[in-house]
C-alpha cells in the first residue's frame, strides 16, 4: 500500500494490543514484532497466540519477523510501543514496563524514525515521561531528529463485532506532517477511519476518560443495585422500566476487572492529584466497584447460609476471567469470590475452559463438571450458555 512505502513498521509488546495490531499490518506489508519475552515469541513463532486472540491461519497469514533480540527494531522506522501500564500496590500508575520499552527502543532509534505510543497512560505521560527516555538513549534531538506520537487503542479482545479495523482510531502527533503520516499508516488497516487529535496530550486524555466514564456510569448503577437489594426490589426490573425514557443510559452493574476499565482511571485520578484537584467522583467510582467483588460474595455465601448448604459441600465456579470470552483473568472480581467463599470456609473448583491452567486463584480448574452440589455461574462465556447453575453472580 502506497501509505506504508518506505514504512518498516515494528511493534514494541506483542500481547492483547500488540499483536492483533501487528496482524494487521502483517497483512498489508512485511513488518517486525519485537517482545521481551522469549517465550511469547517462540509461541508465536509457532503460530500459537496462548492469549486466544488471534488464530493460526490469520499469524501464518501476516508478513511478521517475531524477535526477542532488540537489534530488530533498529531495522524499522516506524515503531508502535504497546506494552502493559499497570498500577502498583498503592494503585499508583506504575509506568515502568513503558519506560523500560522506550529505554530498548531509544537504543535502537535511527534519525527520522516515528515513535507511537499506544499504550493507555495519564495525560502528559508521553511527552514528559517517555520521550526524555528516548532522546537520552538514542542521543538525538527532540523534534528534530526523531518524532512521536500517541494513538490510543480501543479494542475490546473477545468482542467479534467491535473489531480493530472497525473502530475509529484516534491519532496524534508531535507536529502537523508527523500526524499526518501517523494518520496515513493507520488508515491502511482502520477501514472505520482515523480521528486526527489536536495534540498528544488530547489523545492521551480522550483514551483516559472513554475508560473513566464507563468506570464511573458502572459504579453509579452497582451503587443503585446495593440500595435496591436492601430495599428488596428487583433491580432488573427497575433497569428495564428506566430504559423506556429516550436518555437514560443503559448501563448494567457487574464486577469491573481487567487491566483497563478497572487501573485507567487511576491514572487519571494520581495525574489530578498531581495537579492539586481532588477527583471526588472519579475515586467514589472506582473505590464501589472494587468493593463489588467482596459485595457479591457475601450476597452469596447468605444464599449457601439459607440453602442450608454445609460447609464441605462441592461448590464450582463457572468462569475465573474478567469478562465473558476471552482468556485474561487479571484483576477479575472472581478472586474476591474465592477468597470471602474459602475464609467461609467452603471449598471451591473452577471450571474456566478459556484458561489452561489446572490452578486458578488456588482453586483446582477442572475440566469435568459432573458431581458438583452447588454450581455458581460468575462469568457469562457463552461456552455455558446450555449448563445449569443454582446461582448467579449479580445476575440473580
Ligand atoms: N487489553 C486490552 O483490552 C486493552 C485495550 C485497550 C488498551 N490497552 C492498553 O494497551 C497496553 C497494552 O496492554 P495489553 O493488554 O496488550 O498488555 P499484555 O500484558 O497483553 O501484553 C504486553 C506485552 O508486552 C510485553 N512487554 C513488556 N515489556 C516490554 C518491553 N520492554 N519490550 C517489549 N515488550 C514488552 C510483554 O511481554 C507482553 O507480551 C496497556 O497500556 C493497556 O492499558 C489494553
Amino acid at each position: 500500500m502506497s501509505n506504508l512505502k518506505d514504512k518498516k513498521i515494528c511493534v514494541v509488546g506483542l500481547g492483547y494490543v500488540g499483536l492483533p495490531l501487528a496482524i494487521a499490518f502483517g497483512q498489508q506489508t512485511e513488518i517486525n514484532a519485537f517482545d521481551i519475552k522469549q517465550s511469547r515469541i517462540e509461541e508465536l513463532k509457532q503460530g500459537v497466540d496462548y492469549n486466544n486472540d488471534v488464530s493460526k491461519e490469520e499469524l501464518k497469514k501476516a508478513k511478521i519477523n517475531f524477535s526477542a533480540d532488540p537489534n530488530i527494531i533498529k531495522n524499522s522506522n516506524f515503531i508502535i510501543i504497546a506494552v502493559p501500564t499497570p498500577i502498583d500496590a498503592n494503585r499508583k500508575p506504575d509506568i515502568d514496563l513503558l519506560i523500560g520499552a522506550s529505554s530498548i527502543v531509544g537504543k535502537q532509534l535511527n534519525q527520522g524514525d516515528i515513535v507511537v505510543y499506544e499504550s493507555t497512560v495519564y495525560p502528559g505521560c508521553t511527552e514528559r515521561d517517555c520521550i526524555p527516555i528516548l532522546a537520552k538513549e538514542s542521543n538525538l534531538k527532540y523534534p528534530g531528529e526523531f518524532k512521536v506520537g500517541y494513538s490510543p487503542e480501543r479494542i475490546n479482545p473477545g468482542d467479534t463485532v467491535n473489531t480493530l479495523d472497525k473502530i475509529v482510531k484516534v491519532v496524534s502527533g508531535c507536529d502537523q506532517q508527523t500526524l499526518d503520516t501517523i494518520a496515513d499508516v493507520y488508515s491502511t488497516i482502520i477501514k472505520a477511519g482515523v480521528h486526527k487529535a489536536s495534540s498528544i496530550k488530547v489523545a492521551e486524555a480522550a483514551k483516559i476518560i472513554e475508560n473513566t466514564q464507563r468506570d464511573v456510569n458502572i459504579a453509579l448503577i452497582n451503587e443503585l443495585k446495593i440500595i435496591f437489594d436492601r430495599a428488596n426490589i428487583n433491580w432488573q426490573d427497575v433497569l428495564k422500566a428506566s430504559n423506556t425514557k429516550w436518555n437514560f443510559l443503559d448501563f448494567k452493574p457487574g464486577l469491573v476487572g481487567g487491566h483497563c476499565i478497572g487501573v485507567d482511571p487511576y491514572y487519571l485520578a494520581n495525574e489530578a492529584i498531581r495537579l492539586g484537584y481532588n477527583p471526588r467522583v472519579i475515586l467514589a467510582g472506582r473505590t464501589i466497584n472494587d468493593s463489588m467483588g467482596v459485595y457479591e460474595a457475601k450476597r452469596l455465601i447468605n444464599y449457601l447460609a439459607d440453602k442450608e448448604v454445609a460447609k464441605d459441600a462441592k461448590l464450582l465456579i463457572l468462569g475465573a476471567t474478567f469478562k465473558p470470552n476471552i482468556s485474561d483473568i487479571r484483576n477479575s472480581k472472581v478472586q474476591d469470590i474465592v477468597n470471602e467463599l474459602k475464609k467461609e470456609g467452603y471449598q471451591v473448583d473452577i471450571h474456566e475452559p478459556h484458561v489452561k491452567t489446572d490452578k486458578l486463584f488456588g482453586c483446582n480448574n477442572i475440566k469435568d463438571i459432573a458431581n458438583y452440589d452447588i454450581i455458581i455461574k460468575a462469568v457469562r462465556h457463552d461456552a455455558f450458555k446450555d449448563i445449569k447453575f443454582d446461582y448467579e453472580i449479580i445476575y440473580n
